[in-house]
């Protein structure tokens, strides 16, 4: 058995999981939850737990790196551009939802569009700036 590509395999599942997660959940709720506040409830602690699990597994890439050649990939320029912008894409929607689950009972209807406006183009942003990361290193 090649347990290194056993390791990597199960964090690229959950990594894979998460980003279709994210990216389905903020498009589902902007387009087919349009009015239904109870939906978009459920769908901010799914891309909460989505932004969560994409870092942990992001980093479990790293760390499986680590742990079998004592080092982190070695990436430049695009590659590196593309990880820092999913790092931000993950850090700014994982506060957009936490704040979303805390406050967006009281806001207006047209301020939690724009809350879910911004998920989905960072969703969208993130999983473009993947397949950068992935053919730039
Ligand atoms: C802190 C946040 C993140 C980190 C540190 C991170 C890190 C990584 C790393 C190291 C890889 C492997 C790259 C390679 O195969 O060369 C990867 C792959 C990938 N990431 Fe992320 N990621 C993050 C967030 C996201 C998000 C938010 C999404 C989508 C919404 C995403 C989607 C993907 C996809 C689809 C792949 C597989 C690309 C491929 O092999 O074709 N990642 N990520």
């Amino acid at each position: 058995m090649d347990w290194q590509s056993l390791a990597y395999a199960i964090v690229q599942v959950a990594h894979n999981f998460g980003a279709a997660a994210l990216v389905g959940s903020a498009f589902s709720a902007l387009w087919l939850a349009d009015r239904q506040p109870e939906i978009r409830y459920k769908l901010a602690w799914v891309m909460l737990l989505g932004w969560a699990v994409q870092a942990a597994s992001g980093a479990g890439f790293g760390a499986v790196s680590f742990l079998y050649y004592g080092e982190l990939p070695d990436i430049h320029g695009i590659a590196i551009a593309a990880l820092v912008i999913k790092i931000a894409c993950a850090a700014g929607g994982f506060l957009l939802a936490a704040v979303y689950l805390r406050a967006a009972a009281r806001w207006a209807e047209p301020a939690r569009t724009r809350a879910w406006r911004v998920q989905a183009v960072l969703s969208a942003t993130a999983l473009t700036a993947a397949a950068f990361l992935r053919w730039f290193s």
